[in-house]
């Protein structure tokens, strides 16, 4: 658990770390998401490879979700999303990249595919995460079961909600997307959340700090092995230990090259 003076350097952070992978491991396969949050974290990445030459030529990456019914140009598809904040201007092929096609006949068996083909790449090394304010990582709503896979998921109220603002109306939010499971995410080698804001303190709290429940999917990174949670101090407000991992940061030498970061 990290927590950094404001949003532009928790997301710092989060591309450093990424970035420190990828240079480790030019294969990476890197499990992406989408929304507000990581728009920041894919500028730096898209600076990281003008100004640093970080390469992509040979990573491969598996976003979490897509709409159903959106088709890949369709503005408001996370297809484009991913084009437009770090695809088009990075040097990956793009046929390496994938996102579920929520606009297969049979979705059931995109979804299988998804997971058939995280396998054949190997898994997924490092898997980037969002929170939502009920507490989704991917589209795994409340409920989700620890052990879900790849599937077809209805969005629950407050993410029409949250979601509602980029599409113009509540009503015009697709119902449903195709979402890697809470399975499926526990799998990756390692993973990296960041949230930053006031609305997401709350939700931080729960996710880390609170009980294990199926209720609020971002507790079941509680079980894995290998999970960093970066929050700006905003989104930290509802901790209850945040003097004891900021010592963890100030102090340890894992994070010893990534103080320095704005
Ligand atoms: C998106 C995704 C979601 C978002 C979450 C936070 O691919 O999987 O879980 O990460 O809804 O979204 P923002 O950053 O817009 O608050």
């Amino acid at each position: 658990m990290i927590i950094r003076p404001d949003a532009d350097a928790a997301a710092a952070l989060v591309a450093r770390i990424i970035a420190k992978e990828l240079r480790a491991n030019p294969h990476l396969v890197l499990g992406l998401a989408t929304g507000r949050t990581m728009e920041s974290v894919y500028r730096l990445l898209v600076r990281m490879h003008r100004k640093e030459g970080l390469d992509f030529s040979l990573c491969r990456t598996f976003n979490l979700d897509e709409y159903v019914g959106l088709y890949p140009d369709d503005p408001h598809s996370f297809r484009h999303y991913m084009n437009e904040h770090l695809f088009r201007h990075v040097n990956v092929d793009l046929r390496n990249t994938h996102l579920p096609n929520g606009q297969a006949p049979d979705l059931d068996a995109e979804c299988r595919s998804y997971e058939a083909s995280i396998a054949r790449f190997g898994g997924i090394d490092l898997q980037l995460l969002g929170i939502g304010q009920a507490g989704h990582i991917g589209f795994n709503e409340p409920l989700s079961a620890f052990r879900s896979r790849t599937r077809v998921k209805a969005l629950a109220p407050l993410t029409l909600e949250q979601n509602a603002q980029s599409f113009g109306g509540t009503d015009r939010v697709p119902r449903r997307a195709i979402t890697m499971g809470v399975g499926t995410i526990l799998e990756s080698r390692r993973c990296l959340l960041l949230a930053s804001g006031p609305a997401k303190a709350e939700i931080i709290a729960k996710a880390v700090e609170g009980p294990i429940t199926a209720m609020i999917s971002a507790t079941a990174l509680q079980l894995h092995a290998r999970c960093t949670v970066v929050v700006d101090e905003p989104a930290a407000q509802r901790l209850g230990a945040s003097e004891y991992y900021r010592r963890i940061f100030a102090t340890e030498p894992e994070w010893e090259e990534f103080r320095c970061l704005e």
